[in-house]
């Protein structure tokens, strides 16, 4: 299993201060040394935490495999192209949501974007929920890679395993459990269903020190990139121990 490191958060950590520090170009020898596979980065239209330079520092430092996210936007698109990451990551994006909400929806757009990227030597990878009509959507794009969308899954994690509660991320679940395990089943038939098309199988999205075994155990998930609770673990421990402690929740 690869380990990409979503190190958007000490983007945000910059900004809310709009100062120059901390800079997420020293975090990549820290993940580098850390022994993750990937950093992954997201430049979102609103610039909300990575900016335009962030990217392109990166990137130029060829250090590491660099995946971006991205919505189709152009101007992002033909910039992140002229860069030449590793990889790039179609996402959805709302101006209001707090973090990427659900997974795509394919379009004749995104397949038009899939072959842009992929004619400039770049891989793709499409960022959707688990369903098989987007993954055979996704397959007919052409694309290399498909990420699977675990956020409800971690959403439920959270609520069945902690003191959160289902009214802190606006869900109307009758039965969180059921529903719960439903999801885990849906995201292990449809790895095993996007395998079957010939794609290689990612996923992300909340994945946290505590639930990232479950998706683990999925042998046709590959990829993992993960942010959020890794850029919170090192808050207490470093950002090399945070990495290492998911590294060895996730290796097999
Ligand atoms: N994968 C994709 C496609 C994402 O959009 C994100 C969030 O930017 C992540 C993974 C990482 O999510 P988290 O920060 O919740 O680990």
């Amino acid at each position: 299993m690869r380990l990409g490191v979503n190190i958007d958060h000490i983007a945000t950590l910059r900004e809310a201060r709009k100062i120059n520090y901390p800079d997420p170009l020293e975090a990549i020898f820290i993940v580098k040394n850390a022994g993750a596979d990937q950093i992954t980065l997201h430049l979102r239209e609103d610039r909300r935490h990575i900016n335009d330079d962030d990217v392109r520092k990166i990137i130029e430092s060829h250090q590491i495999k660099i995946n971006i996210e991205s919505s189709t936007n152009k101007q992002i698109i033909d910039y992140l192209i002229s860069l030449k990451p590793h990889s790039i990551t179609l996402v959805p994006e709302n101006r209001m949501e707090v973090t990427t909400e659900g997974g795509l929806k394919i379009t004749d757009n995104i397949k038009e974007v899939v072959k842009k990227i992929k004619d400039s030597g770049i891989k793709t990878s499409l960022f959707i929920d688990a369903c098989d009509d987007e993954i055979q959507k996704a397959k007919e794009c052409n694309t290399d890679a498909i990420e699977l969308h675990t956020g409800l899954f971690s959403n439920l994690y959270l609520i069945l395993n902690t003191n959160l509660n289902l009214t802190c991320n606006k869900l109307d679940i009758k039965n969180p459990l059921q529903k719960y395990q439903e999801i885990l089943k849906n995201i292990n038939d449809c790895a095993k269903f996007a395998k079957n098309l010939g794609l290689e199988v990612y996923a992300g999205h909340g994945l946290n020190y505590q639930n990232v075994g479950e998706i683990v155990k999925i042998d046709e998930i590959t990829e993992l990139n993960i942010g959020h609770s890794i850029i919170a673990r090192a808050v207490f421990c470093g950002l090399e121990n945070a990495i290492k402690e998911m590294l060895a929740l996730i290796k097999k």
